[in-house]
């Protein structure tokens, strides 16, 4: 296999075979094809797409880059709940502990920062000792022992994600329907869950910025799991704003404790219990969606959830003192700016996209793929779609480190809010749409 000519074909708009898929994932996998040639492919392919052939052949080579676990020593129902990425979206953060108090194991394969998304691994990592990179032996124990834990893409889990993630992440390469299908469901399928809720996200922070496009990559990941014999469950969420207040890494961490705690922003809340809801349905412990909700709600609020937290932190490594004490035991930002309205009027939209560059460009996020993120910085999101502001009110608190990137947050962050004369009809609806 030459990658220069898989790649001119796929420019050129020809399908490649199964073989070729094959052939470059594990090129791509094994170093052979270096970072310049796998990042040209991902661009024909963003601009080309794939045929269901195609798709298949690409997903399953990814998946089987690496080991599939069996959890068949762990005796309770496995399943996992995976984001196509949002941005303020934490909702593991606080879901994977309170499913694992309800009965169900977690076992969750995360991604880090996206795009302009935030990623579950780069938030955990701001808790100080948290380890995202174990062996899978011990991945396996904690799923037995605690009931969730969450780690990365490894040399041994879904290793072609790991390296396509991280490219894809600077190189403009991540909207498109089969890259993030096949992205997501290989590291799923590799986890031996026995179900899988997907919360596909669609609104301005979104990957899919439509629902129509929301619902084509939740029908493609389905098929990808209906081919594995996995129960897939896809809930479309509204992300039209961000998720509660928090966007940026131990910001983030900090609100889901809250949530943990019974508390916390609505619809951060909300989305947890949703979820879990869900989950729980779906690993066949509730046979009615409110069942599962209100078990969510009483292990949120009965600290039941918050407990489980602090054995995963301290199962993982981390300092479970920074479940306690968030503000003593997580990194704080040295310096703030308030981000203030220009206008008096009623928040009309939020380009939620430009939020999340605002936490990339404070340092929340990477550039380039080597970068190392400062998991302090980030953004306290004050205003919210529907609410009404008045000339000078902050709109956003920027977390920064006392350097240019703050005009250059604060500069997004204005674009961001349209400021309308007329109060809004109604706010968004947070949950879109469920297929079972
Ligand atoms: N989450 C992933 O794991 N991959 C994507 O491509 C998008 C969201």
């Amino acid at each position: 296999m030459i990658p220069r000519e898989l790649i001119r074909k796929k420019r050129d708009g020809e399908p490649l075979s199964a073989d070729e898929h094959r052939s470059f994932v594990a090129g791509v996998t094994d170093g052979s094809i270096p970072d310049y040639q796998a990042a040209a492919m991902l661009m024909a392919i963003y601009f080309r797409g794939m045929t269901d052939h195609e798709l298949s052949a690409w997903a399953d080579a990814m998946l089987h880059s690496g080991d599939v676990l069996d959890l068949s020593s762990v005796h309770v129902p496995k399943v996992d709940k995976h984001s196509t990425g949002g941005v303020g979206d934490k909702i593991s953060l606080p879901l994977a502990p309170a499913v694992a108090c309800c009965g169900v194991a977690v076992p969750m394969v995360s991604g880090r920062g996206l795009g302009h998304t935030g990623g579950t691994l780069d938030k955990l990592e701001s808790i100080p000792g948290f380890r995202v990179d174990l062996p899978v032996e011990r991945f396996r124990e904690i799923v037995s022992t605690v009931g969730a834990c969450l780690i990365g893409q490894t040399e041994r889990i879904a290793p072609a994600d790991r390296k396509l993630y991280a490219l894809r992440d600077v190189t403009a390469t991540v909207e498109s329907i089969p890259l993030i299908a096949s992205s997501i469901m290989s590291k799923k399928l590799a986890e031996g869950i026995d179900a899988l809720v997907l919360d596909c996200k669609v609104g301005t922070g979104a990957f899919m910025k439509t629902v129509d496009a929301a619902r084509d990559l939740a029908r493609t990941m389905q098929a990808i799991g209906a081919a594995a014999g996995k129960k897939v469950t896809a809930v479309l969420s509204n992300m039209d704003q961000p998720i509660g207040r928090a966007v940026g890494n131990a910001l983030e961490v900090e609100e889901s404790i809250e949530v943990l705690r019974g508390g916390g922003p609505a619809d951060t809340r909300e989305l947890t219990v949703a979820l879990g809801a869900e989950m729980l349905l779906a690993g066949g412990v509730v046979t009615a969606l409110d069942e599962g909700a209100a078990a969510v709600r009483r292990v949120l609020d009965s600290g039941h959830a918050l407990q489980k937290f602090r054995e995963i932190v301290a199962a993982q490594g981390g300092d479970p003192r920074a479940v306690d004490e968030p503000k003593r035991f997580l990194p704080q930002a040295g310096a703030c700016l308030e981000v203030r309205a220009q206008r008096a009027g009623w928040v009309g939209s939020i380009f939620s996209e430009a939020v999340g560059m605002a936490a990339l460009v404070l340092g929340g996020g990477r550039r380039r793929k080597e970068d190392m993120i400062d998991p302090s910085v980030g953004i306290t999101v004050l205003a919210h779609i529907g609410d009404r502001v008045e000339k000078g009110m902050p709109l956003a608190l920027l977390h920064h480190r006392g350097d240019d990137s703050a005009d250059d947050a604060a500069r997004r962050i204005l674009t961001a809010y349209r400021i309308v004369d007329e109060p809004l009809p109604a706010v968004p609806q947070l949950l879109l749409e469920v297929w079972r």
